[in-house]
């Protein structure tokens, strides 16, 4: 794209638009080990799905919330949250979820595309993923640097890397994107364990913002008492 190209989007983008966020809370979160989906698993006295949603309300930049949830749980989910947010049903992996989901997106604008899992996530981080997707970026998401040293290994354990750690990031979500880019890029492949993979795939820039150490994803045992204590 040329520089006046460019601008020019920018510009389009700058001028408003609607912002939607899809919180995939279909998962049966086995890892928890709760005995039920993770998403209603309760921190603190409040399901992690109402505490994801009333991040992202807090943020303040976010015009439609869309939850998508396993059949089973429609009416549970409908009940804890606000009327105006709306329950979708959801698919057997994540991307089947976030797919069902961007169907009820109607015509927003831009799409972010959240986990009910990173309960805690600050609203400040919403804010400056919808302010990047406002300045021009096509594809934001979250990243933090990482602190161990990872290694590539092969299906016999044996190391076959070693990626310079100063060049990676761990990253959250939400990952915000240009609703066009993102119904585009699941017209392909499903099955990435993010949604920015699938816009790579297409060959869309992704821009990364600083993440947040609260914006953890609640997955294991040892991580809901992390949380537990946060809130404590
Ligand atoms: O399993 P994982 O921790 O990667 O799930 C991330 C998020 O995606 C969770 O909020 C989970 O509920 C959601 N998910 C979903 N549909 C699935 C699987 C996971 O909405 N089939």
């Amino acid at each position: 794209m040329r520089v006046e190209e460019q601008k020019l989007t920018a510009n389009a983008t700058t001028a408003g638009g609607t912002v939607i966020a899809l919180v995939p809370a279909a998962g049966r979160g086995i890892r928890l080990e709760a005995g039920m989906p993770k998403a209603f698993v309760e921190l603190a006295g409040k399901p992690m799905l109402v505490r994801a949603v009333e991040g992202l309300l807090a943020a303040g930049c976010v015009d439609q919330v869309v939850v998508i949830v396993p059949a089973d749980l429609v009416a549970a989910a409908a009940a804890l949250l606000p009327a105006t947010v709306q329950v979708v049903v959801g698919g057997a992996e994540r991307t089947d979820s976030v797919r069902c989901g961007l169907q009820a997106a109607g015509d927003a604008d831009y799409v972010l595309v959240h986990d009910a899992a990173r309960a805690l996530t600050p609203p400040g981080l919403i804010q400056r993923v919808v302010a990047e997707l406002r300045s021009g970026h096509r594809a934001v998401i979250p990243g933090l640097a990482v602190v161990d040293t990872v290694k590539a290994v092969d299906a016999s354990g044996m190391v076959v890397g070693t990626p310079d750690r100063a060049t990676l990031r761990a990253v959250q979500t939400p990952q915000g994107f240009d609703a066009e880019v993102l119904r585009r890029a699941y017209r392909g492949e499903s099955g990435a364990t993010d949604d920015a993979a699938l816009v790579e795939l297409i060959g869309e820039q992704v821009f990364v913002v600083a993440g947040d150490e609260m914006a953890f994803k609640i997955t294991r045992p040892i991580d809901l008492a992390l949380a537990e204590a946060l809130l404590a």
